[in-house]
């Protein structure tokens, strides 16, 4: 049997720049950059300031390749299929512009109340092509995945859906969705930002179409990039933009003007415009270094063990928890009947705790940097909020 061991991490606040007093329990709205991070950013800035340092092959290509390889291993695919994007929803638009709808299968699955970036791309291609969108909900009875596999046949083109929901930390069973997918030919599109970087995600298994990830949250790294899981079926797709690098030959600065109507190889058409972004892909990759130090099972499993402290005292106080099996491990969702969300968070505000509400749930996403002492500041206070 192959057996991987998984440790508990301990606490990482010494490497994140936040103050004693701060209980920063917030990582699905935006992480703190570690100190590593803000560090391999600031040399870049410095590089900008001196241009000549700046080499074509580096700092335009091989650094790149470097953090797709270093992306690609974390999520068992190959650096090929890997693109740099600056935004899910740059990503989910890529995507959407390479799916074709017909007279006949024209429909796109979603879920009730998923993030918008991975909503409108997929209106304004149903707009543009008589399709429709068919949105799922959640019930009692059968888990999202189920009713979303039921809904799965000939009339649907495409699945676009996150493994999360967002709002509440929902999980769904990716595997099983991709089979039931690839049976009636549905293509596969995944909005991954709010668990990778901290669940485990084997996209060579998943298999999806596409996956796009923003980096700001779960990943650790800057905002205004992302990556973008381009599968075999569609690298020969379309990009976004028409950017020059994403030509055949752009590696030869001096040949720039013959222009190609070929595109580059592997995933690079797909690349964003200026893309060798000098400041921030340093910290990209400090970010990624970070992850395979820590690994993303251990952190999966240190997240998961510090979130029962928080669960078992939110369950004392009252609140509605989503139960351990439907929930991910990184993501802790709660309602208390006849609580106004917003003025809960105003009173943790006020007492340097910050948490989100988002579609009526208190979501609470804690991270590394957090340590018990957090976890009871912020049940004490609520304890304070309801009575
Ligand atoms: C599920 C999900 N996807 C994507 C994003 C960010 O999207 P974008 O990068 O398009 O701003 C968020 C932000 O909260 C999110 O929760």
């Amino acid at each position: 049997m192959n057996s991987i061991t998984v440790n508990k991490i301990k606490c990482q606040r010494d490497l994140f720049n936040i103050p004693e007093h701060i209980v920063y329990l917030n990582t699905a709205y935006m992480s703190p950059l570690s100190n590593k991070v803000q560090k391999a950013i600031l040399n870049g800035s410095i590089i900008e300031t001196q241009p000549w340092r700046i080499d074509p092959k580096l700092h335009f290509f091989s650094f790149l390749n470097q953090i797709k390889i270093s992306f690609a291993e974390l999520f068992k695919i190959s650096h090929k299929n890997v693109s740099l994007i600056p935004s899910a929803s740059y990503g989910i638009s890529t995507a959407a512009k390479n799916i074709k709808l017909t007279k006949t299968k024209n429909k796109i699955l979603i879920l009730k109340d998923q993030f918008p970036s991975n909503v409108y791309p997929w209106m304004e291609l149903v707009r543009n092509n008589k399709g429709s969108i068919e949105k799922i909900d959640s019930c009692n009875e059968k888990s999202i995945t189920e009713k979303l596999i039921y809904r799965i046949n000939e009339q649907v083109i495409a699945v676009a859906i996150p493994n999360i929901r967002w709002t509440d930390g929902y999980v769904l069973d990716l595997e099983r969705i991709s089979i039931a997918c690839k049976n009636y030919d549905v293509k596969l599109i995944l909005d991954l930002t709010q668990s990778a970087g901290a669940m485990e995600i084997d996209l060579g298994k998943i298999k999806p179409d596409f996956a796009i990830i923003a980096n700001y949250k779960w990943m650790l790294g800057p905002y205004s990039t992302g990556f973008m899981y381009v599968s075999d079926n569609f690298i020969e797709g379309i990009p976004l933009e028409e950017t020059w690098i994403g030509r055949k030959n752009s590696e030869d600065f001096s040949k720039l003007t013959v222009y190609q109507s070929e595109y580059n190889f592997d995933s690079l058409r797909f690349d964003m415009g200026q893309r060798a972004n000098f400041i921030l892909m340093p910290g990209v990759m400090a970010a990624l270094e970070q992850l395979h130090d820590w690994g993303i099972k251990n952190i999966e499993n240190t997240l998961y063990e510090n979130n029962k402290i928080i669960c078992k005292g939110l369950n004392e106080l009252g609140f509605d928890i989503l139960e351990e099996n439907k929930r991910a491990p990184h993501f802790i969702s709660a309602k208390l009947p006849c609580l106004d969300g917003n003025l809960v968070i105003k009173k943790l505000k006020m007492n340097n705790i910050f948490i989100s509400e988002r579609s009526g749930y208190l979501r609470i996403t804690p991270h590394l940097w957090n340590n018990e002492q957090d976890f009871l500041k912020l049940l004490e206070c609520l304890k304070l909020i309801i009575n």
